[in-house]
């Protein structure tokens, strides 16, 4: 076991439990509305995946229902590691089950040599102040006055010592960026 509160349970998500499995499924579902559509089929699919190797953790409640689930991946010769998802459930959030997914996938980042923790994460929607404008003029101003609604993951990361250190410009059409968010993890003060 990697982490215990008296909440909940953090530990790596193995392909051994079928029910397991599927309650993380269900939980992407939920957490991933535009990206699943609602498809559980898929969900199950991108969870097996990932299973495998240690690449994604989960949190269980004191009844073994999973609460939340991260992914991380660490690329070969690299010394970043990044988040791909993280997911809490919508009855869970703000009670620092997210900060300490992402603290946990930190921590086996850093003991396979990895120095900094990426995470990305998209704008479609206009939820944040770099919506529709050309980023391409003068990033850097637009960086440093970067701004975002409530409601868009962004806030989390920043909240949990993250900054913001680029942008994809257009990655999913005008206007609709890639936002790249870094923490170094040598020093685990988040
Ligand atoms: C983003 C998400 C994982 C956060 O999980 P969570 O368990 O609610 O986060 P935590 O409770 O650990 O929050 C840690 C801190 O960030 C803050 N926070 C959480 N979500 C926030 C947001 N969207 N904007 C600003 N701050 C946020 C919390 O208030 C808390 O602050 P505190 O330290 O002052 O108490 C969760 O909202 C979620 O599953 N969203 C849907 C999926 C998603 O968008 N994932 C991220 C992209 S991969």
């Amino acid at each position: 076991m990697m982490a215990h509160t008296s909440l909940y349970t953090v530990d790596p998500l193995g392909q051994e439990d079928a029910a397991l499995l599927r309650g993380v499924a269900d939980l992407l579902v939920i957490a991933f509305p535009t990206i699943y559509a609602g498809n559980v089929t898929q969900a199950l699919a991108d969870v097996v995946q990932f299973a495998p190797e240690d690449r994604s953790l989960v949190a269980r409640d004191s009844e073994g229902a999973p609460i939340g689930w991260v992914r991380m991946e660490h690329f070969k010769k690299q010394s970043s590691a990044e988040i791909k998802l993280v997911a809490v459930h919508p009855t869970r959030r703000r009670q620092g089950v997210g900060r300490t997914l992402v603290m946990a996938a930190e921590e086996r980042m850093r003991i396979i040599g990895c120095v900094t923790m990426l995470a990305t994460v998209g704008d479609t929607r206009g939820r944040t102040n770099l919506y529709g404008m050309d980023v391409t003029e003068d990033a850097p101003r637009l960086l440093a006055n970067f701004a975002c609604h409530a409601d868009h993951p962004a806030g989390f990361f920043l909240k949990i010592g993250y900054r913001l250190v680029g942008l994809l410009p257009d990655a999913y059409g005008p206007g609709k960026h890639d936002l790249t968010l870094a923490r170094r993890i040598t020093h685990n003060e988040g």
